[in-house]
């Protein structure tokens, strides 16, 4: 296990139980997405955390793989989706990296609070670009450190140095915007709960 996913996998109990800062936010996001959704939908979501988003979308898809590189955050997801009597959602303990399903083969990708933390988020865009079915749609929850703590950049590596933080990236939420359309997404909504708060976009893959 990496340096990140250590850090990931020591604080996923504390993760699970943290209560959700922006309730009115989490629940629109929730809505919006579940526009996108159909019976036969095939999802990923990458980076699922503890698995509360996988969970409230199952219900209204075919079927879900929910991924993430922390053995400790699948273990905590898999109970909650057993509580809940949820069947269609695979749940693997993988690097975004490692991961693989054929190309179009999706029509959902979900990735929450997760592209500011990687080292390499052009590569994952790229991937959820080739993963998905012409007119799939990918949907991504972003922290946009740079349009409010450029000073960030700087704070970040120590941080992580010390342990104390994951590795951390900062980008305005144009450079995302011009990430995803490089990539060849239209955005087909965009929306911020309020200044500073995490960009959510979804994403449309030309049919
Ligand atoms: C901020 S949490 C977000 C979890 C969930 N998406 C949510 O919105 O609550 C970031 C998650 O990404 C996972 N993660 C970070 N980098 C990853 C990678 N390269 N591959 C897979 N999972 C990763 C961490 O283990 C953690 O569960």
């Amino acid at each position: 296990m990496n340096q990140s996913a250590k850090f990931w996998d020591k604080i996923a109990e504390r993760y699970s139980k943290r209560p959700v800062t922006d309730e009115a936010a989490y629940q629109k996001k929730l809505q919006i997405t579940r526009q996108y959704l159909h019976p036969d939908a095939q999802v990923l979501e990458f980076a699922c955390g503890t698995g509360s988003a996988a969970i409230a979308h199952a219900p209204y898809v075919k079927h879900i793989h929910a991924i993430d590189f922390s053995p400790k955050m699948i273990e905590i997801a898999k109970d909650k989706a057993d509580q809940e009597n949820i069947r269609n959602i695979t749940f693997g303990c993988s690097t975004i990296e490692e991961f693989n399903l054929p190309d179009q083969s999706l029509d959902l990708i979900l990735g929450l609070n997760i592209l500011h933390l990687l080292d390499n988020k052009e590569e994952v865009i790229a991937k959820a670009y080739k993963l998905l079915k012409p007119g799939g749609i990918f949907i991504s929850s972003t922290a946009c450190l740079g349009d409010f703590m450029k000073l960030f950049k700087i704070i970040a590596p120590i941080g992580k140095f010390f342990r104390l933080m994951p590795l951390v990236r900062v980008f305005t939420a144009g450079e995302l915007e011009t990430s995803m359309t490089n990539a060849g997404f239209e955005i087909d909504h965009k929306w911020q709960p309020g200044k500073n708060k995490a960009l959510f976009l979804v994403l449309k893959k030309a049919k």
